[in-house]
């Protein structure tokens, strides 16, 4: 794909930054932008480290609606456009509903806006599985309806899709896939780019390999007491390139117009569905260390069981996840112990 151009919003984030290194592998010029509110101007020689390039990289808030428009008067031969730009903690938009409603949803407005002036455009959007809701049926596949969501954040998703399915029924010149993330997980395998959580992570892989560091006394399991085998939650972790890949399929989807509506989306996880318990198993597997654990009460906003059916993304857009839960908390630890030495 030589000389297509690709921006990528929120490129130098955990999801984006690994997107974008798949996307320099497979040719693409790429330009980032992102504001460095949860990411590192440091991420760009991690991604110069595998590929050999840094893309071009330019440093704002989109929530700045002239900035975006005067960065497409000085890009105009933007071919798609990959939004992962966003903010993303679940507890955090229970408190702060407002940052994420502007976050999520107004910087989205403002990239459209700019892209109905052009003739054609193509646009991949960060999804998420909480924008089902809580759901009884197991796996998650995209028929069902999508229920209320549980959080301000999930529900920043389902409007974010909203706004995409019915701009796209109004202007033909937008095709549009939204890609619905379950639990993504690792790091690339050279460890020259990872999950970088500033703070305290809330999510169980970085919280299992910074305990297994020694930056936490130990890893507390929300809830032994969960409908499934061992008792605790169930979900479905993906390695973070096997889900950077299916971007890439995603994106030449839609360039070389095999989408067969200008709005579609696809659930994109492993497919199967690992307890935390099993985590864990899987970590002391791979790193031959045990982890310090405590099972206590059930996190608040937590359901028993989530996994995706795959179905759709293996048949249709012809992606599936490759890696194992064993390679994927590899990665995981191995990025882990390069950032702390
Ligand atoms: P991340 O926080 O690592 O990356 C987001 C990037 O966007 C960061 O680099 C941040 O600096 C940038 N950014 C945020 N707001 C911005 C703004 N207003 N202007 C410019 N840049 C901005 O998050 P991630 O884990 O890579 O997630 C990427 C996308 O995937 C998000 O939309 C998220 O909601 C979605 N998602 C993530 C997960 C997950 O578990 N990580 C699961 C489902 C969906
Ligand atoms: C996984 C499991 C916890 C931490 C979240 C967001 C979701 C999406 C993916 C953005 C759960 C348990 C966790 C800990 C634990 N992000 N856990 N101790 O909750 O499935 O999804 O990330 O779209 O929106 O909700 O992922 O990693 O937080 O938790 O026992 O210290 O690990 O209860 O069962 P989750 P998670």
């Amino acid at each position: 794909m030589l000389n297509r151009k690709i921006l990528v919003t929120g490129g130098l984030g955990y999801i984006g930054s690994h997107t974008v290194v798949e996307l320099q592998n497979e040719g693409f010029d790429v330009v980032v932008i992102d504001d460095l509110s949860n990411s590192s101007i440091a991420v760009l020689d991690g991604i110069e480290a595998i590929t050999g390039k840094q893309p071009i990289f330019e440093q704002f808030d989109l929530r700045d609606k002239q900035k975006v428009q005067d960065f497409f008067k000085n890009h105009n031969n933007i071919d798609g456009v990959i939004h992962f730009a966003a903010s993303k903690a679940v507890g955090e938009s229970v408190v702060k509903p407002l940052l994420y409603y502007e976050n999520n949803v107004v910087t989205l407005i403002y990239l459209l806006q700019e892209l109905e002036k052009k003739n054609k455009s193509h646009f991949i959007f960060s999804s998420s599985r909480t924008v089902y809701g809580r759901l009884d049926d197991k796996p998650m596949s995209e028929n069902l309806s999508l229920k209320s969501a549980e959080s301000p954040y999930g529900n920043t998703k389902k409007i974010g899709e909203d706004i995409l399915k019915d701009t796209c029924m109004a202007k033909q010149n937008l095709s549009v896939v939204s890609l619905r993330y379950f639990n993504p997980i690792g790091a690339h395998s050279s460890s020259m780019i990872g999950e970088l959580p500033l703070g305290e992570p809330q999510n169980l892989v970085p919280y299992i390999t910074q305990t297994a560091m020694g930056i936490h006394k130990e890893l507390k399991v929300f809830g032994g007491d969960w409908p499934t085998k061992d008792g605790t939650c169930i979900r479905d972790y993906l390695h973070v390139v096997d889900l950077a890949k299916a971007h890439i399929t995603a994106l030449k989807r839609l360039l070389n117009g095999e989408n067969e509506s200008n709005f579609e989306y696809f659930n994109l996880g492993s497919g199967k569905g690992n307890t935390v318990l099993e985590v864990i198993d899987s970590f002391e597997r791979v790193s031959g260390r045990k982890l310090k654990y405590q099972i206590v009460g059930r996190r608040s906003g937590d359901d028993a069981i989530a996994y995706a059916d795959t179905n759709k993304a293996n048949e249709v857009l012809g992606w599936k996840a490759e890696s194992t839960l064993d390679e994927a908390i590899k990665s995981a630890w191995d990025w882990e112990q390069k950032i702390r030495n």
